[in-house]
């Protein structure tokens, strides 16, 4: 089992965009492994590659409570969405931040499995939350920089404060 090191936000790399998976190769099963087993060691319930600084569009999530639905998302692209919800997010590039995000309520998704096939997705409620999350990941943005330049602002003063207590 390899935990990957975990990028903290405000660090510049997580603004980095992925670029597609070409091939699905035993470098990227080893990649969605260790993805894998640093999501269900945070403990968190989805990780995007750019969080652990590989620049490449995969993503794992695990929305269940007995924590053994792994679900592999590789290229994944929203193909619709409808409707508006808000809901409650953290991240673990973000530590100990919740805030309140509105994202749309229900999407379709295709994507490719970890085994290279592709799948549609539709979904509401915390799995649609959690991929759009992730998704947003791969092209470099943070779920706090949706928020009002005030809540930023408090939560990079939170942050820095966090910082100087763990040094
Ligand atoms: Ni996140």
């Amino acid at each position: 089992m390899a935990l990957l090191p975990i990028l903290h936000y405000p660090d510049p790399r997580l603004h980095k965009v992925a670029v597609p998976v070409t091939r699905i190769d035993d470098k990227i099963r080893k990649l969605i492994k260790d993805m894998a087993d640093t999501m269900y060691a945070a403990p968190g319930i989805g990780l995007a590659a750019t969080q652990v600084d590989v620049h490449l569009r995969v993503i794992v999530i695990d929305v269940s409570e007995t924590r053994d639905q792994l679900q592999v998302l590789i290229n994944p692209e929203i193909i619709s969405a409808e409707g508006e919800k808000e809901c409650e997010e953290g991240c673990l590039s973000v530590p100990g931040i919740y805030e309140k995000v509105t994202r749309a309520e229900k999407i379709k998704v295709s994507a490719l499995d970890g085994d290279g096939r592709s799948r549609i997705i539709e979904t509401d409620g915390l799995l649609a939350v959690c991929i759009q999350h992730e998704m947003d990941h791969l092209v470099g943005r943070v779920f706090v920089e949706k928020l009002s330049q005030l809540k930023q602002k408090r939560i990079a003063a939170k942050l820095h404060k966090q910082q100087r207590q763990a040094m």
